[in-house]
């Protein structure tokens, strides 16, 4: 039920932060650290946003290494859609870095301490 729940809630509400191309292949993490609700969810080639839970508090846009995370007006729709239409459940959801694997384009550099 949870999962089709917040599917619904996605397409009523589109707007909610977004992650995009940077985390493909990359997932960083430092996203879900900071994001007061625990709405990442992790898929296998990046983290995506819950559209249904995000409380567009901000936390995580500029902690991201890459800058993948935008706000839902600013994203490009394939985004936007992938958040919409991920089968969300909770084994898939992240709260610490240590949950998310990282990408094949992981870059310690990027990622700093
Ligand atoms: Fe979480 Fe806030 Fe980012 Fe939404 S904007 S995903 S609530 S940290
Ligand atoms: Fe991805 Fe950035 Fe989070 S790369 S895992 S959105 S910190």
């Amino acid at each position: 039920m949870r999962p089709a729940f917040f599917a619904e809630r996605a397409r009523e509400r589109p707007l909610a932060y977004v992650v995009g191309k940077p985390c493909v292949l990359c997932k960083y993490g430092d996203c879900v650290e900071v994001c007061p609700v625990e709405c990442f969810y992790e898929a296998e080639d990046m983290l995506v946003i819950s559209p249904g839970e995000c409380i567009d508090c901000t936390a995580c846009e500029p902690v991201c290494p890459p800058k993948a995370i935008t706000a839902g007006d600013a994203a490009e729709p394939e985004w936007v859609e992938r958040a919409a239409s991920f089968p969300y459940s909770d084994d898939k959801r992240r709260s610490k870095k240590e949950q998310v694997t990282h990408g094949p384009n992981w870059d310690p550099n990027l990622a700093g301490a």
